[in-house]
């Protein structure tokens, strides 16, 4: 049931370039210049009302929803605002009828995210949920359901579920922009055709992996290190530290690269592994002084960065590449070393990688 592969997490990273195509399937128009999403059945009108999104999810659901934050305001205009669900539920949020949840669940049967949604549904807020799972209760609950196909995730640790939340985000975020007019169609096209460029993308990240293992086996010996990033290097940096921490039991934290002299700065110290995340574009040189400033006080730094960019290359002690893609669609790609990261180096440490201690697959308690 393991196809060959030695986990169940190994095998569903193998799997997401297939999630990926999955995900998008027919919710592209053949001619790939459309986003046919029919299982929204909110009309165009009703779109057009929806003065403010809120995102709830736990997890590495909620880091998705990070992402999808930064998608539907960049894409549709639309302000969105991200939450965990424990806290949502409990602090009497602001949702009026021109209010869409998001809810983002693999499971679709998380406690807090279902409380979430059914306190939104009082509050007369349309729901849309982003689920693996037909049939959950999220899905039988919520008023419009965007499926995403991964097939069933058994490791604990979420992989292809996160990124084929993030496709789901991709295509949402295109349709309510497309039914907007909030982008001209050859931008919607641009983006359609880079999404569509992205299981390959994947699929030569994969057949790198032996680079990654070297670099796990390494930091595997370490007890505490930094992910850094800007914008959505920062979002996929809080997933990598989450898998890290839940599978290697190494100590991690995820911090926004400006926020490091404010503070964090003090715990950099000599041989500290920080892994740097820098693919955004317009934020590459800040990143890149933040790279300079950790370096400088000993910590042993390993970028990921897009192809062809030097001035990350000469600032790191390691270099992890990714295929070059749209500044939007970078965590899809970004993520995926992050998980062979935590792979890697759960199993140098000789962890049941599947199933981390503690953890449950599906969180039903509150
Ligand atoms: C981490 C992980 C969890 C889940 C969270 C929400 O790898 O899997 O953080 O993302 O428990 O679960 P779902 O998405 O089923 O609601």
């Amino acid at each position: 049931e393991k196809a060959g592969y030695d986990h169940f997490m190994l095998k569903e990273i193998y799997e997401q370039p297939k999630a990926y195509r999955d995900t998008m399937g027919a919710r592209i128009d053949d001619a790939g210049k459309r986003i046919v999403l029919d299982e929204v059945k909110m009309t165009a009108q009703q779109i057009q009302d929806i003065h403010q999104i809120h995102i709830v999810a736990c997890g590495t659901a909620y880091h998705a929803g990070l992402v999808g934050k930064s998608v539907i305001e960049s894409l549709a205009r639309i302000p969105v605002e991200v939450e965990v669900a424990s806290e949502y539920r409990y602090r009497n949020p602001i949702i009026t009828p021109n209010t869409l949840v998001i809810v983002v669940s693999q499971s679709g049967e998380t406690a807090d995210t279902l409380a979430a949604l059914k306190e939104a549904k009082r509050c007369g807020a349309r729901v849309l949920a982003i689920t693996n799972v037909v049939g959950s209760s999220v899905s039988r609950e919520a008023d419009d359901v965007i499926v995403t196909w991964a097939g069933p995730e058994i490791a604990v640790a979420s992989t292809k579920a996160y990124t084929s939340q993030l496709i789901a985000f991709y295509l949402l975020g295109l349709y309510f922009a497309q039914t907007l007019g909030m982008q001209e169609a050859e931008v919607i096209e641009e983006t359609i055709q880079a999404l569509r460029q992205l299981p390959e993308q994947v699929e030569s990240i994969l057949a790198d992996a032996e680079k990654i293992k070297v670099y796990a086996e390494q930091i595997s010996k370490h007890d505490n290190l930094f992910f850094i990033g800007r914008g959505l290097d920062y979002a996929v940096a809080q997933e990598g530290s989450l898998k890290l921490k839940e599978i290697s039991y190494i100590h991690s934290e995820a911090y926004a690269a400006g926020e490091l002299k404010h503070g964090t700065l003090a715990l950099i110290e000599e041989g500290i592994p920080v892994i740097a995340l820098a693919t955004q574009e317009e934020l590459l040189e800040k990143t890149v002084s933040n790279i300079k400033e950790v370096a400088a006080r000993g910590a042993y730094v390993m970028g990921v960065g897009s192809e062809g960019n030097e001035e990350i290359a000469k600032a790191v002690d390691e270099l992890f590449t990714i295929p070059r893609t749209l500044p939007l669609l970078t965590p899809a790609l970004s993520v995926v070393p992050l998980q062979l990261l935590s792979y890697y180096a759960s199993l140098a440490r000789g962890n049941d990688v599947d199933k981390p201690r503690n953890l449950a697959k599906s969180v039903t308690v509150e």
